[in-house]
């Protein structure tokens, strides 16, 4: 056993907690608060997070001994990677391992939207059969536009195919060829916001994302648009959202994250028309597991000087 200290500061799942513990001692933490995080995290050389977690760059200031940061999951945006790197910090993240449960999910959103199956259930728990108001619609024969067309978007595409629907894809930073391969008719994103009856973003947050369903992008969409987002919040503006369901030129939405987590009260989540999930697309028995294993490896990889698979920073 090395000296290395690990800090869980997130939740991770035994097969990736083990790999560790074999390697390092390690400091299981999934609930430690900002505070706790200020005061100890001169202690660890690398640290595991998930979103919940934010790795400021004050943060990694006082973090003297820390050679490695893995985010057990995709998304890299609660990590400042730009002080990361100033203080000679490694990130890395688990980019393949929560793909088909976001994909399943944002399939889960897209067919609850059509068929109002949480209307259902909530209406039959209070021991009614409203039959006759639950006329859904199906998802064969519509457009769904995919906007960011990679590794979940591609996942996307192939289930959404399965279902007889049109895939329409963007991607800013995919050529034409490659969004076709990934299963997509490529399209400008006007012509995305013009065609499609579904949108499903796919995208990272980053300053040119942030936003980017707004509403003027809302405007150039089809009258009874639906929209899912199983990404991250802050790529859709939340009051242009609710502005565009009051007026109806939004049919329905199908959010899995929030500008702002746990959201609290928001008029959104109270909207009859908008299906909401508590951030739950990586959060499987098989992408936890998966994640937790390749985030353990990759992190002991770095403290031991090995070729890297997934670093970010
Ligand atoms: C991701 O970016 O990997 C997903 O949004 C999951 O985030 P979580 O690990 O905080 O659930």
């Amino acid at each position: 056993m090395s000296d290395w200290k690990v800090l869980l500061a997130d939740r991770i799942a035994d097969a990736g907690k083990q790999i560790l513990l074999d390697h390092a001692q390690v400091d299981d933490c999934p609930e430690i608060s900002a505070e706790e995080l200020h005061r100890d995290i001169g202690h660890y050389d690398a640290m595991v997070v998930r979103s919940r977690t934010q790795v400021t760059e004050a943060l990694l200031k006082r973090a003297g001994r820390m050679k490695v940061v893995g985010r057990m999951g995709v998304g890299v945006d609660n990590i400042d990677l730009d002080a990361a790197r100033s203080a000679g910090i490694t990130v890395v993240n688990s980019p393949n391992a929560t793909t088909i449960a976001v994909a399943e999910l944002t399939m889960a959103l897209m067919l609850d939207l059509a068929r109002k199956t949480p209307r259902a259930d909530g209406s039959m728990k209070k021991g009614h059969w409203d039959k006759k108001t639950l006329r859904g619609t199906e998802l064969f024969g519509k457009t769904l536009g995919i906007i960011g067309i990679g590794r979940i978007g591609r996942a996307v595409a192939k289930r959404a195919s399965g279902f007889g629907m049109r895939i329409l894809g963007y991607d800013a930073f995919l050529t034409p060829d490659r969004v076709r391969e990934n299963g997509a008719e490529p399209v400008s994103l006007d012509a995305l916001y013009r065609k499609s009856d579904y949108i499903s973003l796919h995208v990272p947050l980053t300053g040119v994302t942030r936003s980017m369903i707004s509403a003027q992008t809302l405007e150039r969409m089809k009258d009874g648009v639906h929209i899912v987002c199983a990404a991250r919040g802050g790529v859709i503006d939340e009051a242009a959202l609710l502005e565009a369901l009051e007026s109806g030129k939004v049919a329905g939405a199908g959010l899995d994250v929030f500008e702002v987590e746990p959201p609290g009260a928001s008029p959104l989540v109270s909207h009859p028309r908008v299906i909401t999930t508590p951030h739950i697309g990586a959060q499987t028995e098989e992408a936890q597991d998966r994640a937790a294993v390749d985030i353990a490896t990759e992190i002991l990889r770095a403290l031991e000087g090995q070729e890297l698979r997934w670093r970010v920073a």
